[in-house]
C-alpha cells in the first residue's frame, strides 16, 4: 500500500524516482508525486491519478537535483485528490516527506500543532507528521533528531522518507509496520518500499527492521532504532532478476503471471519433492520438525486469496496427516482473543509477506506461545522474518494486483507440507509416492490448460456482460469456487459469489434464472454425482451452466451449456488445475469490459494497513 522511492547520489534524481514509482504502482495508484531538493528550494509536482498522468502534465525528466522522494498513493485518510497526494511538507515548505501507513494519533498531534498556530492544506494523517517534524526542527535544529523525536510520539504504522532544504546531502528513512528497503549502490542510495524499485540500480540491499531508521548521506549511511539504540545492518542480495518484473511481451502482468504457472509451480517443488521416497524435504522447517511431530492442532491464518489457499490446506492436512486444522481470517483472529495451546502450530500464508492483518495475527500467536510458521513469497519480507520457520513459495515477483501464480504456488507448498506431515505420522509410503508423482505431473497439465486459452476466451465472452455470477464447488473445489468468484469481482467489477455447491439450495438458489451464469467446478471425484445433481437443480431453473470438468467426462455435456476440460488428476490436486481456467475466465472478461486488469480500482497489491 503506497509506494515510496527516495534517491541520493550523483545522478539526476527525478527520472530515477519516476521509473521506480512505476514499478511500485501496484501498491497504490490513487495519486502520484515527486519532490526534488535543488539547492535551497523544493520542487514538488503531485496530482491525483497514475504516474503516467503526472508525466503528461509535467516534464519530470527536466527537474534538476540529485536528492528527492516520490510516492504513489493508496488513499486511507482523505480523498484521492491533488491536495492529499504526497509528498507533504512542513509549514515552511523546507521539509518534504512521503509516507506509507497510518498515523493513528494524528488528530491529537494535529490539535496540538493547530493550537501552536500551524496550518494544514490536506486531510491526510501524513501531512500532520510532516508539519510535526517541521515544528520540532525549529527547536532541535537537526533533521535526524527532529524525525526521531516525532516518531517517538507517533502511534500507528509508517514507512517514511524525509528530505529537506536544510541539508541537501541528507535523506532520512524510518519504518514501523510498513516495509522499507535501502539499496546500497556505488556512492548512491535508493530507499523504496519494495526491491522492484531498486534492482535497476543495485542488487545490494538492507532491509530496515521494525522501528529502525536510517540516516543516509552521499558518503554512506547509519542505522539505529527510533528509540535511539544502535543497530547492525546486514547487506543482502536481491533474490530475483530484472526481467521477472517486466511484462515480457504480455499485454498485462496478470496474463504473464497466469502463463508462468507451469514454471512457478515447478519451482515450488524443485529440490523438495522426493517422488521415490513418497516424501518431501522442507529445509526451512528442519528446526521445528519435533514441534511439528507433536502438534495437536494447526491454525492457518491469511487474507483474501491466501485465505482460500488455506482452506484447501485444511482439507489436505486433515486428510493426509489427521491433525485438526482451523482456518482463520487474520483480521478476525487477532481481535477475538483466540485460544492458543503451547503445542499449537500457527501458519501464516502470504504472497507479499507484508499484509498488516496477517502480521498482527502472527504477533498475537507468538505472544501466546505458539510456534509460528510462514508460507511466504517475498523473500526477506516482514512475515518471513518474524516467523519461527517457514517455506518460501519461490513464485517470483507477482505484480498483477489479482493474485494468480502465488495461489497455485501456495497450493503447491500446502500439498507438500501436508504430505510431509502425513509421512511423519502414519501415511504409507505408497500413498506418499502416488501423491508425489501427481504433484510432479502438474506443470505439464497446467500447460495443457493454457493451450486451451482461446476456447476459454470464447466461453468468457458469453457471460462478459452478466451483472452477477455464481461459482459453486464441493470438497476440495469449494475454496476454488470462492477464489474464482474473487478473481472475477476484483478485476471485472461483476458481482460474483462462491458457495459450496450443496449450500445453494439453502438460499442462493433464489437468485437463479435464465440470466444467471453459474460456474460449476465439477471434476471427477467421489462427490461428482452430487455436483451433477446440483447442476440439474440450476438447469431446472433455467440457469446457464459453465462447467470445469475432467478430461474424458462425457456425462457433463448433457447438463452444461459450456464445458472447459482439465486433465485428470487426484482429487487433492484438482484445485490447482481448476483454478487456472477460472483465472483465464476472469482475465478475458475484465479485458472485454475494458477494465484495468493489473490495477483494479480501489485495490492495492500489498495491504499494509489494518
Ligand atoms: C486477491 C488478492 C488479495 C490477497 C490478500 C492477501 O487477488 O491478491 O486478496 O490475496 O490481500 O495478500 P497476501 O497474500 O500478500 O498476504
Amino acid at each position: 500500500m503506497c509506494g515510496i522511492v527516495g534517491y541520493i547520489g550523483p545522478q539526476t534524481a527525478s527520472p530515477l524516482i519516476v521509473s521506480g514509482l512505476k514499478r511500485l504502482e501496484y501498491r497504490g495508484y490513487d495519486s502520484a508525486g515527486v519532490c526534488i531538493v535543488d539547492g535551497d528550494s523544493l520542487t514538488i509536482h503531485k496530482q491525483a491519478g497514475k504516474v503516467a498522468d503526472l508525466e503528461r502534465v509535467v516534464d519530470l525528466s527536466a527537474i534538476r537535483g540529485t536528492l528527492g522522494v516520490g510516492h504513489t498513493r493508496w488513499a486511507t485518510h482523505g480523498l484521492p485528490n491533488d491536495v492529499n497526494a504526497h509528498p507533504h511538507t512542513d509549514n515552511d515548505d523546507a521539509i518534504a516527506m512521503v509516507h506509507n501507513g497510518i498515523i493513528e494519533n494524528y488528530l491529537t498531534i494535529k490539535k496540538k500543532l493547530e493550537n501552536a498556530g500551524y496550518t494544514f492544506r490536506s486531510e491526510t494523517d501524513s501531512e500532520v507528521l510532516a508539519v510535526f517534524i517541521g515544528m520540532l526542527y525549529k527547536t532541535i535544529g537537526d533533521l535526524e533528531r527532529a524525525v526521531q523525536t516525532a516518531l517517538q510520539e507517533v502511534e500507528g504504522t509508517f514507512g517514511i522518507v524525509v528530505v529537506s532544504t536544510h541539508d541537501p546531502n541528507l535523506m532520512i528513512a524510518a519504518r514501523r509496520g510498513s516495509p522499507l528497503i535501502l539499496g546500497v549502490g556505488q556512492d548512491e542510495f535508493v530507499v523504496a518500499s519494495d526491491a522492484a524499485a531498486i534492482i535497476a540500480h543495485t542488487r545490494q540491499v538492507v532491509y530496515l527492521q521494525e522501528n529502525e531508521m536510517a540516516t543516509i548521506t552521499r558518503q554512506g549511511f547509519t542505522t539505529k532504532t527510533i528509540a535511539n539504540e544502535a543497530t547492525h545492518s546486514v547487506v543482502e542480495e536481491i533474490a530475483f532478476e530484472l526481467e521477472e518484473i517486466e511484462k515480457g511481451g504480455f499485454e498485462h502482468f496478470m496474463l504473464k503471471e497466469i502463463y508462468e504457472q507451469p514454471v512457478t509451480f515447478h519451482d515450488g517443488f524443485r529440490g523438495r519433492l522426493r517422488v521415490d521416497e513418497g516424501n518431501v524435504r522442507l529445509g526451512g522447517l528442519s528446526k521445528v520438525q519435533d514441534r511439528l511431530r507433536s502438534a495437536q492442532r494447526i491454525i492457518i491464518t491469511a487474507c483474501g486469496t491466501s485465505w482460500h489457499a488455506a482452506l484447501v490446506g485444511e482439507y489436505l492436512i486433515e486428510n493426509l496427516a489427521r491433525i485438526p486444522v482451523e482456518v482463520e481470517y487474520a483480521s478476525e483472529f487477532r481481535y477475538r482473543n483466540p485460544i492458543i495451546y503451547p503445542n499449537d502450530i500457527v501458519i501464516a500464508i502470504s504472497q507479499s509477506g507484508e499484509t498488516a492483518d496477517t502480521l498482527a495475527a502472527i504477533r498475537e500467536a507468538k505472544m501466546k506461545g505458539a510456534t509460528v510458521l510462514g508460507m511466504v513469497n517475498v523473500v526477506g519480507s516482514s512475515i518471513a522474518r518474524e516467523t519461527d520457520a517457514g517455506v518460501y513459495l519461490h513464485a517470483g515477483p507477482e505484480i498483477g494486483v489479482a493474485s494468480t501464480k502465488a495461489f497455485t504456488s501456495q497450493l503447491c507448498i500446502l500439498t507438500q507440507f501436508a504430505l510431509f506431515l502425513g509421512r511423519m505420522r502414519d501415511l504409507p509410503a505408497e500413498a506418499g509416492r502416488t501423491l508425489a508423482q501427481g504433484i510432479a505431473e502438474i506443470p505439464d497439465k497446467i500447460r495443457q490448460i493454457l493451450d486451451q486459452s482461446d476456447a476459454i476466451k470464447e466461453i468468457a465472452m458469453t457471460f462478459a456482460q452478466a451483472p452477477n455470477v455464481l461459482y459453486l464447488g464441493r470438497g476440495y473445489q469449494f475454496p476454488v469456487a470462492l477464489e474464482g468468484a474473487l478473481k472475477l469481482k476484483e478485476i471485472s467489477y461483476i458481482h460474483a459469489e462462491g458457495y459450496p455447491a450443496a449450500e445453494m439450495k439453502h438460499g442462493p438458489i433464489a437468485l437463479i434464472d435464465e440470466n444467471m451464469p453459474v460456474v460449476f467446478i465439477a471434476t471427477k471425484d467421489e462427490i461428482y454425482d452430487k455436483v451433477i445433481s446440483n447442476i440439474e437443480e440450476v438447469r431446472a431453473r433455467r440457469g446457464r451452466v459453465i462447467a470445469i470438468a475432467s478430461e474424458g467426462d462425457t456425462q457433463i455435456d448433457r447438463v452444461a451449456d459450456h464445458v472447459i476440460r482439465i486433465p485428470e488428476t487426484q482429487a487433492m490436486l484438482a484445485p490447482i488445475l481448476a483454478s487456472i481456467p477460472l483465472q483465464l475466465l476472469a482475465y478475458y472478461i475484465a479485458v472485454e469490459r475494458g477494465c484495468n486488469v493489473d490495477m483494479p480500482r480501489n485495490l492495492a497489491k500489498s495491504v499494509t494497513v489494518e
